[in-house]
């Protein structure tokens, strides 16, 4: 008994240590994430019948990046969301080699332009996609479905453009109703260009223009999109084009884009050579619009890969699931001094329908205020003014020893998000990091929507003028939240949080 007692209890503590930190704690509640296995890229995301579909780059045999397929998931409010099984499945050639499906995006043909449907049906779907051969070749090819997505056929004279380039991918098709035609965004990433094609029967291609060669071109550009946005407050729509590349710091990815005209032909940006990017966090990338939405939405709506390929193939989800989705977020442009900028709002249940955990009003901060609220899983809204405060901090994610900080400092005017001691960090050199962006105070104001969820942070700050997201990897679990302010008093105006289901 003397000589088990120990062993028991080394046993015991193995158990407890692993149970502690099992992979399963990382998965996150209201993102979607697909129940196993690798995805990356959103890809045809589509609204038809009551249902959004959210397509996306899929490994339906692994956790690391592989066998390109398009996984299926779909939703009747943007936040619950149901998988279907793998729509389009990587596919042998005759020659022995396989071709993945790669990124890409969905219409409703609703006019049968194809002409794949039956006479009068108005429901059929058209997914165009980048048809990759490892090493040898990247075209676009389509296929269609008649049942919702369900069961796809592909189209039998494919590929509908092909270049003959190794790297020519990512198409994102709109409809464009002033000449009756489909546009087609699609990327030579090396070149950093995108070119712009038109179709009457999403089978024939015509090029229209180019654009590119500017803003950043510090990473490959990927998964292109045109949008039409409306202006707020305003009448008007401006065309943004979103494009993935590279980062605000160096070598890690991010997505920028672009605003300006669109007349059919050519994108004429309003400003040359401004970079501005979408997210400001290392993890989202690849975020395409969806198509067909219902009037009820007033303004488009994206959602983005929670990842970025510097260390996605890392990250220590354990060996079930690798990679997630962000929460759907509408977006707009605001008018700003320095000229148009994108303004998002995640879309998540109205706070009615959830179950408000905390509420705080006009409360003076002197040091350091423990929130009287713990967990992993809440959207949170602060509005603070840091008054004679340097620098005030909310620390999430907090135990002993860990919190992720977002940090706001009243003298650079900068918000950070620190996740250099958020937990797991060391699995890849490059993941711990902070991020800084300017964020000037309204009527001395700082206000911040935190959305958590168990590793996922996504941070939109003074009404979504700004946003960074981010995977963090928390190892013990106390979910404490911290408010302190250095320096001086700060004053929290209003703070909340709720538990979101
Ligand atoms: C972007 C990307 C796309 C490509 C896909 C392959 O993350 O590299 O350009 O189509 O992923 O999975």
């Amino acid at each position: 008994m003397k000589k088990i007692a120990p062993c028991l209890l080394f046993l015991l503590f193995s158990v407890a240590c692993f149970a502690q930190n099992k992979p399963q704690d990382y998965r996150p509640q209201y993102h979607y994430t697909a129940p196993k296995n690798w995805v990356n890229d959103p890809n045809g995301m589509v609204y038809l019948d009551g249902e959004y579909h959210l397509f996306y780059q899929y490994n339906p045999f692994g956790n690391v990046w592989g066998h390109m397929s398009w996984g299926h998931a779909v939703s009747k409010d943007l936040q619950k969301w149901e998988t279907l099984p793998v729509a389009l499945p990587e596919f042998d050639n005759a020659d022995g080699t396989q071709t993945m499906i790669f990124s890409g995006c969905a219409v409703i043909d609703s006019m049968n332009t194809s002409g794949f449907f039956e006479k009068g049906f108005t429901k059929g779907m058209v997914a165009i996609f980048t048809s990759h051969i490892e090493g040898k070749a990247q075209h676009q090819s389509i296929a269609y479905s008649a049942d919702k997505g369900r069961t796809w056929k592909r189209y039998d004279k494919n590929p509908v453009l092909d270049l003959g380039m190794k790297d020519f991918r990512d198409p994102n098709v709109i409809w464009y109703p002033e000449k009756q035609v489909w546009i087609m965004t699609v990327v030579k990433p090396l070149e950093y260009i995108a070119q712009f094609y038109e179709s009457k029967d999403l089978k024939n291609w015509t090029l229209l223009s180019e654009f590119g060669k500017q803003g950043d071109m510090t990473k490959i550009w990927e998964c292109p999109s045109l949008t039409k946005v409306p202006v707020e407050g305003t009448n008007e729509t401006k065309w943004v084009l979103m494009i993935s590349s590279g980062h605000r710091q160096k070598n890690y990815l991010a997505m920028q884009y672009f605003v300006g005209d669109f007349d059919g032909k050519t994108f004429t940006p309003q400003k040359q050579n401004e970079i501005l990017y979408v997210d400001e966090g290392k993890d989202f990338y690849a975020a395409i619009p969806f198509n067909n939405l219902p009037k009820s939405h007033a303004k488009p709506v994206m959602i983005g890969w929670i990842n970025d390929w510097e260390y996605a193939r890392e990250i220590p989800t354990g060996d079930t699931w690798r990679g997630g989705f962000s929460v759907a977020r509408e977006f707009s442009l605001k008018k700003t001094t320095d000229g148009l900028r994108l303004v998002q709002q995640p879309i998540i249940q109205p706070k009615s329908a959830q179950k408000e955990a905390l509420s705080v009003k006009n409360k003076v901060v002197n040091g350091t205020y423990e929130v009287p609220f713990k967990g992993e899983v809440f959207d949170l809204t602060l509005e603070i003014q840091p008054q004679q405060a340097k620098v005030v901090t909310l620390n999430v994610f907090q135990s002993q020893g860990e919190a992720t900080a977002i940090r706001y400092d009243a003298n650079t005017q900068e918000l950070s998000l620190d996740r250099t001691r958020s937990g797991q960090v060391n699995f890849h050199p490059r993941f711990s990091s902070v991020e800084r962006v300017k964020v000037p105070l309204k009527d001395g104001k700082l206000k911040i929507r935190l959305l958590a969820d168990k590793s996922i942070l996504e941070l939109f700050a003074q009404d979504g003028e700004q946003a960074l997201t981010e995977w963090v990897f928390p190892t013990k679990h106390e979910g404490r939240i911290t408010l302190t302010s250095e320096g001086g008093k700060a004053k929290i105006t209003t703070l909340s949080v709720y538990t979101v289901h």
